[in-house]
């Protein structure tokens, strides 16, 4: 084993669009009741690493969770954000609205995104922008599609993706956290091996020419798979869909 890295671990769960506020209020109750004891050492050593722990949830719900975040330690995410910083653009919502409600990061690029609403890498760069400007944090994801890597084109398609964000230059890569999420495993219940996934973090760590970033890893993260990927060196964290929904899978997560 090398060196410890110096990164600091995250957590983000993503939400999607799932939620009503009875539910959410139930979901964030369990959250914050927190957790059982740690059961073993060196789960107990983790937990007490420093560890960024955040929620990305629907916009309407952003303030019910601001109120019910407050003072948690457990901090609040949108899952998209406009490029434009406001005026006549019905239906968007800014990034300075986003932080103006106690947001303070924000999913860009996300694959369902990309999927169906078309968004190209170099609107994901322009939301990168949006983002950093309102003060927010983004987390951008990338990844490539089953056919990609059956084709043995996934570290192209994934550097694709990056490129117009490497472009944006280092002062931007020091203020963002990357996603590698392959779209194979997003909530299909195949996880990228460890192996896989560490692979592909080394690639996107080197293309983008930074020790510092922090690169998490997305697609069917569990309880039961997280331990295997955060002992990765690339793997600085999780982004975390369907089980983020289930308070105690998430809080095991982040425990790992
Ligand atoms: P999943 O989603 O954990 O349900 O696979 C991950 C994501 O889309 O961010």
């Amino acid at each position: 084993m090398g060196v410890p890295s110096l990164r600091k671990r995250l957590v983000a769960g993503n939400w999607k669009m799932n939620g009503s506020l009875e539910s959410n209020r139930r979901l964030l109750n369990e959250i914050l009741a927190r957790p059982e004891e740690p059961s073993s050492s060196a789960q107990r050593d983790a937990a007490q690493q420093p560890c960024d722990v955040l929620v990305c949830a629907p916009f309407v719900y952003l303030p019910q969770l601001a109120d019910a975040l407050r003072d948690s330690g457990i901090a609040l995410g949108a899952q998209d954000v406009s490029v434009h910083a406001k005026g006549a653009y019905t239906g968007e919502i800014s990034g300075a609205m986003l932080a103006d409600i106690g947001c303070r990061w924000v999913i860009v690029g996300h694959s369902e995104r990309r999927q169906y609403h078309q968004e190209s890498s170099a609107v994901v760069a322009a939301k990168v922008v949006a983002a950093l400007d309102a003060g927010l944090t983004p987390i951008v994801c990338v990844g490539e599609q089953l056919a990609d890597r059956q084709a043995g084109q996934a570290a192209c398609v994934v550097q694709d993706q990056l490129e117009p964000v490497k472009a944006l230059g280092s002062d931007v890569l020091a203020r963002i956290v990357l996603a590698y999420e392959p779209v194979w495993a997003i909530g299909t219940g195949l996880t990228a091996t460890p192996e896989q996934a560490q692979e592909m973090h080394a690639q996107i760590r080197a293309f983008m020419g930074s020790g510092e970033l922090r690169i998490l890893y997305g697609g069917s993260v569990k309880a039961d798979n997280a331990a295997e990927l955060f002992a990765m060196p690339d793997i600085d964290g999780a982004l975390v869909g369907g089980a983020s929904l289930d308070a105690q899978e998430f809080l095991r997560i982040v425990a790992a």
